[in-house]
């Protein structure tokens, strides 16, 4: 085995996005010490990370990051030579609901995690990186054509999007102002295992596995850029190590779909696997009243990453869809665990 030469503290591991970057970082380089740092909200979960957590390289840290003593100390403690930064409030629905939750986490953790980076490093930031995973949502909402690009204008109008594009002008600001080394990724909509059931593409397959009501918000012809997880993850790989300091990075699947056809297509395959009559599943679809500032369209430019980092997205949409679909087939235990307790209290509240 290698020697340990680098500790890189990643926040948000325990969730979504962040497990396959944890797993992604520890299977790769095994000269580095991977420090995971999670809340476990309702949103974290360490059976996402089961199989890799009794790696020697691996530690998994419980806190909080808008605790900033606590932040203090740890970055004291390590003294870690990069942060790849995940850890968030990341579901617009929930923020229209409580938006200052959202500006906790998302801004002063953000600040709290600068703050510290910053003082421990001391102006010596010879290989350091400070690494801010971002939205496209901070872009706001593209009408029927266009495309994000990094140099489109904030405009963010959901309470998430707008703590999150806050989160972005300080990482810059840290970079302008004390000369701190960060790299900014906006991606697109993210869907794969581990998924949270309160984003549509789980939602509805735990819902049409359990023939429960679909509610599509309004006429169901918003429109959304799908890319599997473990491309974002590489994607996150390759601009950590290769992505030049002070510089955004657009992610994106160039695979955009109407949520109306996108929810067609998934009871079609469910439909299939469960040996359902085909469309039978569509029956459950049901309009429901829109969401409050709903963006009408994201799609990603994701040709400056393609051109620079050469990355691009490797698994197909309907191949994705299906590996995603088979592994909550396969995970009904973990779809159990997290759809239990406070989520039946969020669910009613939400689709009441
Ligand atoms: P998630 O909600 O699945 O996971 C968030 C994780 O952060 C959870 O493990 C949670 O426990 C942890 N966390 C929350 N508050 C915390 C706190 N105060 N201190 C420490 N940990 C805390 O989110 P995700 O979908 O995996 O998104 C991860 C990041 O990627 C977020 O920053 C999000 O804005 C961004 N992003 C997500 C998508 C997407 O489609 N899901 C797309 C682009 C960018
Ligand atoms: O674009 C990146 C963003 O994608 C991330 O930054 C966010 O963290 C992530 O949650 C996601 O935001 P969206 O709002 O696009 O994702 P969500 O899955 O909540 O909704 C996708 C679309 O489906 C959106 O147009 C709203 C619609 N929808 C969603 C839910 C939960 C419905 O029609 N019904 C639903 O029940």
């Amino acid at each position: 085995m290698n020697k340990i030469n680098r500790k890189i503290l990643i926040t948000g591991g325990a969730g979504f996005i962040g497990s396959h970057v944890v797993r992604r970082l520890l299977t790769s380089y095994s000269n580095y010490h991977i420090f995971n740092l999670d809340a476990l909200t309702y949103a974290g979960n360490l059976e996402n990370l089961k199989d890799i957590e009794t790696l020697a390289n691996y530690t998994f840290i419980k806190g909080d990051i808008t605790d900033e003593a606590f932040i203090s100390s740890i970055f004291k403690t390590y003294n870690f030579d990069g942060v790849i930064h995940l850890a968030a409030e990341s579901h617009v629905d929930r923020s229209i609901t409580d938006p200052l939750a959202f500006v906790k986490t998302n801004v002063i953790g953000t600040m709290n995690l600068l703050n510290a980076a910053k003082e421990v490093w001391n102006e010596n930031f010879n290989n350091k990186r400070f690494y801010h995973v971002s939205t496209d949502e901070v872009y706001g909402s593209l009408g029927e054509t266009g495309l994000f690009t990094e140099d489109t204008s904030y405009d963010p109008n959901s309470p998430y999007s707008a703590s999150k594009a806050s989160s972005d002008h300080f990482v810059r600001s840290y970079g302008e102002t004390y000369g701190l080394p960060y790299v900014i990724t906006n991606c697109s909509n993210n869907y794969g295992p581990n998924h949270f059931p309160e984003k549509l593409i789980p939602l509805f397959i735990n819902n049409i596995i359990n023939k429960q009501s679909l509610p599509v918000y309004g006429d169901g012809n918003y429109t959304r850029d799908w890319l599997f997880v473990e491309d974002h993850a590489v994607a996150i790989d390759l601009v950590f190590h290769k992505g030049k300091n002070q510089e955004t990075y657009n992610i994106g699947g160039f695979n955009e779909w109407k949520n109306i056809d996108l929810v067609k297509l998934l009871c079609k395959l469910m439909d299939q696997k469960l040996n359902r009559k085909q469309g039978e599943s569509e029956q459950l679809i049901t309009y429901v009243k829109d969401r409050p500032g709903h963006d009408l369209r994201y799609a990603i430019d994701a040709n400056k990453i393609n051109k620079e980092l050469g990355w691009k997205p490797s698994v197909n949409f309907e191949e994705g869809l299906d590996k995603t679909i088979d592994w909550f087939l396969e995970n009904q235990k973990w779809l159990d665990n997290v759809t239990s307790g406070e989520y039946k209290e969020y669910y009613s509240k939400m689709y009441k």
